[in-house]
């Protein structure tokens, strides 16, 4: 099985299409979101200084991140193909990333961009509450992901909460990061050859279909 890159502006559906995808094909999920927001657990210094750049919707050093996801890559179970869901994010960690791989002897694997309006990519960061158990992401404003009892998690019944960066300035913050930052990664895997572009906008199932018809035709 095949890696996959998932590439996205913000909202986008990355982190839904990727645990969905992990269960299906028993991958981890590798999440640099849910990384960061881990090591702003830790009261030090760098804690402190990842939690102040993600709730401006700043990117966080290279540094960090590349030294974050390499190290999670290494563990034995990365060893059969993983879903990277928020890395490369610009440039720098993308051309690390093709050397890291080459090194270590790792696939490419499949390149994939979630294609998504900024207006509808803001509708959706405004109506995003997550649990604060066991992480489920759910949609106040979306048939198909909103939570059944309002407020509590279908999956495990604990309270919902907000991300402290969803709201209409930071989104704004991220999605032109996003377009300085990230747009060109897409650019630099499309001009490799090794870009797929899915339209993201529509209801889950159907971009979940667009996203398995890919890996079934990557992994024949
Ligand atoms: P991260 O957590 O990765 O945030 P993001 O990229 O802004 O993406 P989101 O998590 O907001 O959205 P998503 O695409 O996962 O969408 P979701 O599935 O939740 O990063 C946060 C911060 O960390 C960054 O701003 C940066 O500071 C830092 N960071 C991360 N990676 C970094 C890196 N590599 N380098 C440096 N810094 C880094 O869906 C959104 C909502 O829409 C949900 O409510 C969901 O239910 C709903 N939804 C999903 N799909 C659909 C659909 N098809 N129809 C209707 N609703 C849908």
């Amino acid at each position: 099985m095949k890696s996959i890159i998932l590439i996205a502006p913000p909202s986008a559906g990355k982190g839904t299409i990727s645990k969905i995808l992990c269960e299906e094909y028993r991958l981890p999920h590798i999440s640099t979101g849910d990384l960061l927001r881990n090591a702003t657990l830790n009261d030090d210094e760098q804690g402190n200084y990842i939690k102040q750049q993600m709730n401006l919707g700043n990117l966080v050093s290279d540094d960090i991140i590349i030294s974050l996801v390499e190290n999670r890559i290494m563990d034995n179970d990365c060893t059969n193909g993983y879903i990277l869901d928020g890395f490369p994010r610009n440039l720098k960690q993308a051309k690390h990333y093709d050397n890291f791989i080459a090194k270590k002897n790792i696939n490419m694997g499949i390149v994939v961009l979630l294609d998504i309006a900024r207006e509808e990519a803001k509708q959706r960061i405004l109506g995003r509450v997550s649990c604060s158990n066991c992480g489920a992401v759910f949609n106040l404003y979306s048939n198909d992901t909103r939570p059944r009892i309002a407020g509590l998690c279908d999956r495990c019944g604990a309270t919902l909460t907000r991300r402290e960066d969803d709201n209409s300035d930071v989104f704004d913050i991220r999605f032109s990061t996003y377009l300085k930052e990230t747009k060109p990664v897409a650019d630099y895997y499309e001009s490799k050859g090794l870009l797929y572009k899915i339209d993201s906008s529509v209801p889950l199932p159907k971009v979940l279909e667009q996203v398995e018809e890919i890996i079934r035709r990557e992994n024949d």
